[in-house]
């Protein structure tokens, strides 16, 4: 289905092309002056020259070309020369009866669907998750729903940090505490217990104890390095352990993931391409594309229009170790080999952005990838607290994002039930409720934002019924569902068709609000833009809530303009619902 914007365009282009004007002049714009009319076209202006003429006069000889016209109720030329642009009710009427019908309420098909890598989440295995991972989970889960509802088949690759020192640094604190375990005993040959020898908690605690000890004592320090070497070359005891390692860290991830509605296709991390490097690292040798400097191995991604310093890409350290970048250079050979996308987007801070500049340079030099790939990196801002400094816990540490979804949803159940007793039975879902209310103050205060500046998370703000908030967009969707149910109680069926011409103003608003829904979709897709999906929604929800505050729905007694309003509501509804399902949350049924 074509845009709203391209069928009045196409009018207007019919206009001047009647009234003997290049056709291209009659491109149609939304008003900047919503006083004063709809849309606007300042094509006559932009021919002045070419038809030595004043704008005026071609205005006129266009306006008067468009009467009788099936799009416009009113077409004004005025000085200097714009013209103004109403739309007739009828026309707007059968665009939204269109929309109903369609499949996406009418978002062109992609003709040639792309298939995506989308890289996001990132977390680091025995590590709780923290507020900085926050971001990337959220924004990439909806850049990834956005990709899908256009059509692309997207694939969301979580990208694990389960490699290298963190994990040797494990294993010896653990040796450490507990060096009885059969991990430890080298002429052990019988089956490792399948119970890991430790809970998640404890793993918790040992990371950190592990880092900090490395830090003071440069022996437990070649300890770890030396566990992370005979870990990396496959000794059985290590392996066995940090088997417990990832799936105990995993199935902890996956929980609060899970609490979050962000879900991961793969669950792939950095490990997995560890045997691809030296391969790989042959590879980039024999084409020469890499060099030794300085005893390192690096590839030169420098080029001739960079204004700042690019500085080489290292594929391998002196001591012949691999790094971060090669591991996900492998990880880019793999995905190539086994997905062969057509396109790999990473959700990571931007404060990564150099970093991927470097991989995403030395992939496209050492020809990893074809030359058509795209790579992209969205990068995005950090989540400050109210005091502008990145956000930290009361006492000043680090705050776990557990923490933060249980403190947020017990807020927002307090606030729920604040003024009124919830009897014994209805608490459950009452609890139930407030998660949901909470997950979309959390992510709508993110996403609202763009992605890649910074913001503060301001819990007040987020979790308020009121303003660009995503507790007033739920509340909004809550009460058209109530209407809708009432609509029902009275033994009416409501119409999955039937949207009428509107009758006043409120409702000739929410109906071209709605009618933007495609070009807005394609748009956060095109931009990666989910923040264009909030106020997208955030002017669908005032523009409905204002509508139902001019309209008498239920009251209303002729049955066919009722069951229009009805047709017109439940649009609405679904909309908003399409729209907060690509921003990763949902609305109960009732709050
Ligand atoms: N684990 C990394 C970190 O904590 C983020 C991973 C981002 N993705 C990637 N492909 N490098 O910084």
């Amino acid at each position: 289905m074509k845009k709203l914007l391209d069928l009045i365009s196409e009018e207007m282009m019919q206009a001047f092309e009647a009234a003997g004007y290049d056709r291209e002049l009659g491109k149609v714009t939304i008003s900047n002056r919503p006083d004063l009319c709809e849309y606007q076209c300042n094509g006559a202006m932009a021919g002045a020259k070419t038809y030595h003429k004043a704008p005026i006069m071609i205005a006129s000889d266009v306006a008067g070309k468009c009467e009788g016209s099936a799009v416009f109720s009113s077409v004004e030329a005025v000085n200097p020369g714009f013209l103004n642009l109403k739309l007739k009710g009828e026309f707007l009427g059968n665009y939204l009866q269109e929309m109903e019908r369609e499949e996406k309420f009418g978002l062109p098909k992609q003709e040639k669907p792309l298939k995506i890598v989308i890289d996001y989440g990132g977390p680091n295995v025995a590590k709780p998750l923290h507020v900085g991972h926050l971001r990337s989970a959220v924004i990439g889960e909806s850049i990834k729903r956005i990709a899908r509802y256009n059509g692309h088949e997207v694939i969301g690759d979580i990208h694990l940090g389960d490699w290298g020192l963190q994990m040797g640094l494990i294993i010896t604190e653990l040796r450490e505490r507990k060096p009885e375990l059969p991990y430890f005993d080298d002429d052990f040959t019988g089956e490792y217990p399948k119970e890991a020898p430790f809970t998640i908690s404890e793993l918790e605690e040992i990371y950190p104890t592990a880092s900090a000890r490395s830090k003071e004592d440069p022996a437990y320090k070649e300890k770890a390095m030396d566990a992370t070497f005979k870990l990396q070359n496959g000794v059985r005891g290590y392996r066995a352990l940090w088997d417990h390692i990832i799936a105990v860290s995993v199935s902890d991830l996956k929980k609060n993931y899970e609490k979050l509605n962000v879900e991961f296709d793969l669950w792939k991390g950095e490990s997995d391409v560890h045997d691809l490097i030296p391969d790989m690292v042959e590879y980039m040798k024999k084409e020469g594309y890499a060099h030794e400097s300085e005893g390192a191995l690096v590839v030169d991604v420098k080029e001739e229009s960079d204004t700042k310093e690019i500085p080489p890409c290292m594929i391998l350290k002196s001591d012949g170790a691999s790094l971060y970048n090669t591991t996900d250079l492998a990880t880019i050979r793999e995905r190539m080999e086994k997905i062969d996308p057509d396109r790999i987007i990473y959700v990571v801070d931007k404060r990564q952005e150099l970093y991927f500049t470097q991989v995403f340079r030395c992939a496209r030099k050492t020809k990893l990838v074809k030359p058509d790939t795209g790579l992209t990196f969205v990068g995005f801002g950090t989540m400050n607290g109210k005091d502008g400094k990145p956000f930290k816990t009361r006492q000043g540490g680090v705050m776990r994002l557990e923490d933060l979804l249980n403190d947020i949803n017990e807020q927002m159940y307090n606030k729920m039930i604040s003024n009124h007793e919830i009897p014994e039975e209805a608490r459950k879902e009452a609890k139930e409720v407030a998660a949901m209310v909470a997950l979309a103050a959390i992510k709508y205060g993110d996403l609202s934002n763009q992605a890649g500046k910074d913001y503060i998370f301001d819990v007040e703000r987020f979790t308020s019924f009121e303003g660009d908030t995503g507790p007033y967009i739920l509340y909004t969707i809550v009460r058209i569902k109530s209407i809708l149910n009432k609509y029902a109680a009275l033994g009416k069926k409501i119409p999955d068709t039937g949207i009428r011409k509107p009758e006043g103003e409120a409702e000739k608003e929410l109906m071209m609000s709605l009618s933007g829904f495609i070009s807005m979709m394609q748009a956060a897709w095109e931009e990666m833009a989910p923040h264009k999906v909030c106020a997208y929604i955030y002017d669908l929800a005032n523009s409905f809530n204002h509508f139902y505050h001019e309209t008498k729905i239920l009251q209303e007694e002729d049955e066919e303009k009722q069951a229009g309003y009805i047709a017109l509501l439940k649009l609405t509804k679904e909309i908003l619902e399409t729209c907060i399902d690509v921003l990763g949350f949902a609305a109960p049924e009732r709050m």
